[in-house]
């Protein structure tokens, strides 16, 4: 039997592409083998799918022709058997002229392609070789790459066991992979961001761009052009076409943070494209379908918003069909302690330092403490901790900034209004992640008084 079994056409230090031919028919095989090794292919053959398949764990081709119809083993059967192999190989089959059903079948089960036998266009036959060679090639590129990435930044998974945070890791696979509207409620730095990058990851869309837009980052018109994206000449400084964040995520996932702080005419136009599910971009009247499953977030309460006629009722219900709450970081029990041993692991390797964990005290001031600024909060508090600590277990003394806000008058000390309010709003700032809009809310201020006082006492974020 191995008699029939060769190996031909290697071509020494040139590098050519290993390809394993499959067919009982010793005709058609020598005749595919020989083209085939003048074009590029070190190429070997077998008779039937056993030897195939017993030939090819050693072999561990990229690429394989199958002949559909071989006594014993059947064509479909080798190609499932070497799939599971090597679910890289893409294979193309060779089928009887009119056999569709089979081809179609082959497809489904992972075929890259198939040709009709007898093969007469042999130049065809090269083209979706090569074709399947380059597929090959993206793939396994596409796999290390992934695995260098989860390498370099370990999977942020949802850290918690706390039977709320179970719920919502629940809801997050039970939503995933269905193309409804998911809305994410819940106060700043409760992991609203994290959950719909989850959901987007564990979709079918996962292949797909995840695209974000902060609705509180953009004045309304220049909102307005990231979304829908505009023709050149739209409005003056247009001077070339730019796509919209609806089309950078067709296919994909759109995520439309901190919608709360959406404009009411902007919601208008945001709930047409849910509607219509197509866009035209501004200064154009082409329409552009849209394939895209929306995910929104805000830390504001909506139906208040909807009293107050400062959010459409309409919108909400289109974005509301699946509501996921994340809950405030204080209502989770133990879970700051995960939490907080998983930032501390994060931290100590990426600065670098040897600090393994949390003593007694500090582990009892975490646990005791409210995190008005979430996990968001707990997270930049360990990160602190570890850039300053000298010790291998974190003590209260590193924990900085874990005491309420400053005190006005410490130690007794008479300090000028100026100064406690400085350094209060440099508190919340730092506490909210720098977030101005919910920073100006905490303080009961417009947030444009907010910036007047940044830019006056000259605040910066810390990076
Ligand atoms: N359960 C969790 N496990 C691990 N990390 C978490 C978890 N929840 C939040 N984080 C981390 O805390 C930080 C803040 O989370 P995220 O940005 O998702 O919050 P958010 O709800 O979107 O906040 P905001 O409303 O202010 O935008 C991120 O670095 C995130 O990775
Ligand atoms: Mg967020």
């Amino acid at each position: 039997m191995f008699a029939q079994v060769g190996v031909i056409g290697y071509h020494g230090a040139m590098k050519s592409v290993k390809l394993l031919v499959v067919d009982d028919e010793a005709q058609a095989r020598e005749m595919l083998a020989g083209y085939l090794s003048n074009n590029g292919y070190e190429v070997t053959t077998a008779p039937d799918g056993e030897t195939g398949l017993q030939l090819y764990e050693q072999l561990f081709s990229p690429l394989a022709l199958i002949d559909m119809k071989m006594p014993g083993m059947s064509g479909l059967e080798l190609l499932t058997r070497l799939r599971e192999i090597n679910p890289f190989i893409q294979v193309i089959m060779l089928t009887a002229f009119g056999s569709v059903e089979t081809a179609v079948e082959a497809m489904r089960l992972g075929a890259f392609d198939y040709v009709t036998k007898p093969v007469e266009d042999l130049d065809e036959l090269l083209v979706r070789l090569n074709k399947a060679a380059r597929q090959n090639r993206l793939v396994v590129d596409n796999q290390v790459m992934t695995e260098r990435l989860a390498e370099a930044f370990p999977k942020t998974d949802i850290v918690g066991e706390s039977p709320q945070i179970q719920k919502v890791r629940e809801m997050i696979s039970l939503v995933a992979p269905r193309d409804a509207t998911v809305l994410l409620t819940g106060p700043s730095g409760t992991g609203k961001e994290l959950v719909a990058q989850a959901i987007h990851a564990l979709s079918d869309r996962a292949e797909k761009p995840l695209v974000t837009i902060n609705c509180a980052a953009f004045p309304e018109t220049l909102l307005e052009s990231e979304l829908f994206g505009y023709e050149k000449g739209a409005f003056t400084g247009a001077d070339r076409p730019k796509q919209g964040r609806f089309e950078l995520a067709d296919g994909g996932t759109l995520f439309l943070d901190e919608i709360g702080e959406m404009p009411l005419t902007m919601q208008v136009k945001l709930l047409r494209v849910l509607e219509e599910r197509q866009i035209e971009r501004l200064g154009s009247v082409k329409s552009i379908p849209l394939d895209i499953r929306v995910i929104a977030a805000t830390n504001r309460n909506l139906e208040q918003m909807i009293a107050e006629k400062l959010f459409r009722e309409d919108l909400f219900y289109r974005l509301n069909v699946i509501k996921v709450d994340l809950p405030p970081l204080a209502n989770r029990g133990g879970d700051v302690l995960l939490l907080a041993e998983r930032f501390v692991e994060k931290y100590a390797r990426k600065i670098g330092k040897d600090v393994r964990g949390i003593d007694r005290a500090a582990a009892a001031r975490l646990t005791a403490y409210e995190w008005p600024g979430n996990v968001r909060e707990l997270e930049n508090i360990i990160e602190r901790a570890i850039v300053l600590t000298s010790s291998i277990y974190l003590t209260e003394d590193d924990l900085v900034g874990l005491s309420e806000a400053a005190p006005a008058s410490a130690g007794g000390e008479i300090r000028p209004l100026s100064e406690v309010e400085r350094d209060h709003i440099r508190f919340c700032l730092d506490q909210l992640d720098w977030n101005l809009g919910l920073t100006a809310e905490k303080l009961g201020i417009h947030r444009n008084t907010l910036r007047a006082k940044i830019k006056d006492y000259g605040l910066t974020r810390p990076e």
